[in-house]
């Protein structure tokens, strides 16, 4: 399965860099997902060989046979994850081998080759070794990190590929949604499901995203942002959002989530946050949550504040929940008190800003 010596990164350098001032204008604005680095990771899978062929490469197009069962059936992963820029200028990344982890598992759902964490930990570092100036250091900015996993076999046969390939790519990042850090509407989506029992809904895969376009397409049609998506069976219970996931407060502070049933995915910021909130001693309290108990606790007060959380989102404040038959919320409600402090919480660890008591953040540069 694996190749029994470490791999060692070739590496070849960009002769085609961003020059500096294109990069310091694009650092000081990121947005989320628009800019590249300079160069990827890259490295070969065949049943054969196992991993073989690490490299860094300048960031470029991919070649890839049409017949690649990536390309038909959808047998691809990938993982999230950022590095953060101290005020010292050394560079970090949080909780790097949880994200590796979950890839195996992804990974073993896909019926993908898993790629051995510390693999996975040295392709993440060996691109912010190459591209350290890509990191940004504005105040919320990020280096977002998209690891991800194709089957590139030429070959129609439905069946697990018998070659594969895993690449690191890197963008600059700001704050996902457009609006910043303020809160957000979420849409419930009653027709369509993100995930069956049985299905793919705890692997990062991209077939999970795809699924949650079209009702997502539905949400900005209502003003919101992102769709909250019910269980499969009885369409009755919360599961997660289009790319994220939700926690409710309630009034007495006690935090409220989606347990995990297998079919949502399993957030590094989830657990992150469920730590945090209990350290401070909330109780969490993981389980089936209807969306008439959600809907009917906002109502009353019972609930206070919703959040939605992810690498990407950080931590993002819930405004308003609509569905084709409710809305709940204000439209000028500022963000939740303990959500907000939460945020502080969290990203002043990423960021160095206060001590990291779980020793979640692992030093690059
Ligand atoms: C992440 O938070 O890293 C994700 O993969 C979610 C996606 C909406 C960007």
């Amino acid at each position: 399965m694996n190749s029994a010596a470490p791999l060692v990164f070739d590496i070849t350098e960009s002769t085609h860099r961003q020059n500096d001032d294109l990069r310091q204008k694009i650092l000081a604005n990121p947005g989320f997902g628009v800019n590249f680095t300079d160069h990827m990771v890259a490295i070969d899978w065949t049943a054969q060989q196992g991993w073989h062929d690490a490299r860094v490469q300048p960031y470029g197009p991919l070649q890839i046979d049409p017949a690649s069962s990536v390309l038909h059936y959808a047998q691809e992963i990938f993982e999230g994850l950022k590095a953060y820029r101290h005020a010292d200028g050394s560079i970090w990344i949080f909780r790097p081998l949880e994200n590796g982890l979950r890839m195996q598992r992804s990974a073993e759902r896909l019926a993908l080759p898993p790629l051995p964490e510390d693999l996975f930990l040295e392709s993440i570092k060996a691109l912010i070794r190459v591209d350290d100036m890509w990191v940004p250091s504005a105040p919320e900015t990020s280096l977002y990190l998209r690891p991800f996993m194709i089957a590139n076999e030429r070959f129609l046969g439905v069946r697990a590929a018998q070659r594969a390939a895993y690449y690191v790519i890197a963008s600059p990042a700001g704050a996902y949604f457009p609006q910043g850090v303020a809160p957000v509407n979420i849409w419930v989506s009653q027709e369509h499901s993100r995930a069956a029992r049985g299905g793919t809904g705890a692997a990062k895969c991209g077939g999970n995203y795809s699924a949650s376009l079209l009702p997502q397409q539905e949400a900005s049609r209502h003003d919101c942002s992102q769709v909250l998506f019910l269980d499969s069976q009885e369409g009755k219970y919360l599961e997660e959002l289009g790319g994220m996931n939700l926690f409710l407060v309630k009034r007495d502070g006690t935090l409220l989530t989606p347990s995990l049933t297998g079919s949502i995915l399993e957030g590094v910021t989830r657990d992150s946050i469920i730590t945090l909130a209990k350290d401070r001693g909330h109780e969490v309290v993981e389980r089936k949550i209807s969306l008439d108990e959600m809907l009917e606790g906002l109502r009353s007060g019972d609930i206070s504040e919703a959040f939605a959380c992810g690498t990407a989102a950080v931590i993002t404040p819930i405004r308003m929940i609509k569905g084709e038959s409710f809305t709940v919320g204000e439209p000028n409600a500022p963000a939740g008190e303990l959500t907000m402090s939460l945020r502080q919480e969290l990203t002043d660890i990423q960021y160095g800003r206060r001590a990291d008591p779980h020793h979640w953040m692992m030093k690059v540069l």
